[in-house]
């Protein structure tokens, strides 16, 4: 897993090893100091020998300077080789998001995807800085202070050989206490997201239905465990400063008291004694950091797991070896198709499927929420595979196509569509990027949408707010209906398209679709028995299965469900 991570990190190779080196320099000059400074006391200082002040007061100062130049440099590559890094992971994931087919998609939610690709990176950057930087300074930092204590005076350096155990042991009970919490804490974050999300997406729904309150319950609920789990995790981690501070000042007492009496002895000099106090707070401290990156860490893994479960996802439908790039016509052939959305075959959500459509003939969809209408139509342009059978398109597998090619020839209004934030324009031109003003008036006569738009005061440059939220819902669904004919399609599906759109102008689009396209195979699926009536075939779908297939004429004559279907509009008409 980390290494599928770090194969992100690509150009910001250099920064990331840059890093640690100067990280590396920056500890040699903090531990030479006190070393410097104990010379600085002895042989100057106590032998009043003022050159020998200057001199090392002059080392001194340029070993400051350098560690401080380090320190600046290797937190600049740090920053460089973190931010890099993080861009790299948030480009190859929406990279890997945009091959998902929508099984894929299925299978992670949306809050999710968009939680791994901002706090989980934001996540596993920090802790990235972290290991290049601190990681590499602490334990250093511990070493050459432990060995620099050494060198100085071997029995006061015992002293820190004796307490920096027991700090360790104290630390690790509180991060054994803080890290469970912490871990529940994101679960709960990824909880919120969730709420929030849907919340503002459905914010329409939740005024409609006076749900406020119970949206702002909802979300207080989850609001209120974070703060506990909060509070409860940095109280624990709170107790480092004061077990730190205890540690320091018992070893500094401890020092004082044996290192008095050391100095008085002349086994050890003044200066020994001042620098012996700058390594114990230099070992304390690279101590309680060590144990921070571990808890930083472990934290940042979960991040890191659900990082690598985006980036290894890989998509389950994909271009075959030698893809066929051209559809011949819009023949479509279903050879005992069954199709469910799980791999686990319990109930299949279309069974047997059996069905020859010739190009150009337009076919009526009817049935009942849920019998399987919308699966049946995405198997067709490969929004999903067959799990048993064949579907053919112009007389090829559509397996065998290139996925853009089988596509742009399948054009396919979606049930739940979008319309995207931009122009009028712009949005038609996802049909076909370099349609002309003409062409897109023309599909947009057709779609029935010409006229609404120019009545808008910019006309067909008019800005659409994202998720269409500024045109109503038939005249979303007719710019959509627009959008797919620019594509100049074999095949035209229109998955309940027209269901905001009123009868009469439901029948002109019709009527539109005979005259203007008439070579093109139209599949349209709808509620309204008159959107499909003057369909050259209808096909009753129901429970996962075709029920019949039939003219208007013959279904009404021998098809009970098309029957029911047909009075119950005609009754609701005539009321
Ligand atoms: N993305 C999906 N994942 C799992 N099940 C789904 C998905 N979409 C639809 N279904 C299920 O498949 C069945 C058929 O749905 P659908 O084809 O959308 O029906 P229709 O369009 O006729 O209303 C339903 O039982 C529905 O719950
Ligand atoms: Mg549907």
């Amino acid at each position: 897993m980390i290494k599928r991570l770090l194969k992100s990190v690509r150009e910001y190779k250099k920064p990331s090893i840059l890093a640690p080196v100067l990280v590396s320099c920056e500890v040699v000059m903090e531990v030479l100091m006190p070393l410097l400074m104990s010379k600085l006391i002895d042989k100057g200082i106590e032998a009043s020998n003022m050159n020998y002040v200057w001199a090392m007061g002059s080392l001194l100062l340029v070993c400051m300077f350098a560690s401080m130049a380090f320190g600046a440099l290797s937190g600049r590559e740090a920053a460089k080789a973190s931010a890099g890094f993080a861009k790299n992971l948030r480009h190859d994931m929406f990279h890997n998001l945009q091959t998902f087919s929508f099984s894929n998609i299925d299978k992670f939610k949306t809050s999710s995807i968009i939680t791994r690709l901002t706090t989980d990176v934001t996540n596993v950057q920090n802790a990235y800085q972290m290991v290049i930087r601190i990681a590499v300074r602490a334990p250093i930092m511990l070493i050459f202070a432990m060995c620099a204590s050494f060198y100085v005076n071997a029995k006061v350096a015992l002293i820190l050989l004796g307490i920096a155990p027991v700090l360790m042991l104290g630390l690790i009970i509180v991060f054994r206490y803080a890290h469970p919490i912490f871990v529940r804490m994101f679960k709960k974050f990824d909880l919120m997201n969730n709420v929030v999300q849907e919340n503002v997406r459905g914010i329409r729904v939740v005024k409609s239905f006076v749900r406020e309150d119970h949206e702002i319950e909802k979300f207080m609920d989850v609001n209120n465990s974070i703060r506990n789990d909060a509070v409860k995790a940095e109280r624990a981690i709170n107790c480092n400063a004061p077990l730190m501070m205890a540690s320091v000042y018992t070893a500094m007492l401890l020092i004082s008291w044996v290192g008095a009496k050391l100095v008085v002895n002349d086994e050890m000099t003044t200066g020994q004694l001042t620098s012996m106090f700058s390594y114990t707070m230099q070992i304390l401290m690279s101590l309680m950091m060590v144990s921070m990156i571990i808890v930083m860490l472990v934290i940042s893994r979960t991040s890191a797991e659900r990082i690598s479960e985006l980036l290894d996802e890989k998509p389950d439908i994909t271009n075959p070896e030698n893809p066929v790039m051209e559809v011949k016509d819009g023949s479509i052939d279903f050879d005992h198709v069954f199709f469910s959305y799980s791999k686990k075959k319990e109930k299949s959500c279309l069974m047997d499927f059996d069905l020859h459509i010739k190009s150009g003939e337009t076919i009526g969809i009817i049935g009942g929420t849920g019998s399987g209408k919308s699966s049946f139509v995405q198997l067709i342009p490969r929004l999903y595979d067959v799990t048993d059978g064949d579907i053919k398109v112009g007389g090829v597998d559509v397996k065998n196509y290139d996925l853009d090619v089988i596509r742009d020839n399948v054009a396919m209004v979606l049930q739940k569509n979008v319309l995207f934030s931009g122009t009028i324009k712009e949005n038609l031109r996802w049909g076909n990027p370099d349609a002309t003003d003409e062409e897109m008036q023309q599909a947009c006569k057709i779609a029935q949408a010409d006229s609404f738009i120019s009545a808008f005061p910019e006309g067909y440059d008019t800005y659409i707010e994202q998720g269409g939220t500024n045109v109503s819902g038939g005249q979303k669904q007719r710019l959509c209906i627009a959008r797919a004919l620019l594509k100049k399609p074999k095949i035209l599906i229109l998955d309940d398209s027209t269901s905001a759109v009123d009868t009469a102008t439901d029948a002109q689009i019709q009527k539109g679709f005979a005259e203007y396209i008439p070579g093109t195979t139209k599949l349209i699926i709808a509620q309204r028995i008159s959107s499909v009536e003057n369909a050259d075939r209808i096909i009753v779908i129901d429970n996962g299965k075709i029920n019949a297939v039939g003219t208007h004429e013959e279904l009404l004559r021998d098809n009970e469900i098309y029957k029911e279907v047909y009075e119950s509009q005609k009754k609701g008409g005539e009321e």
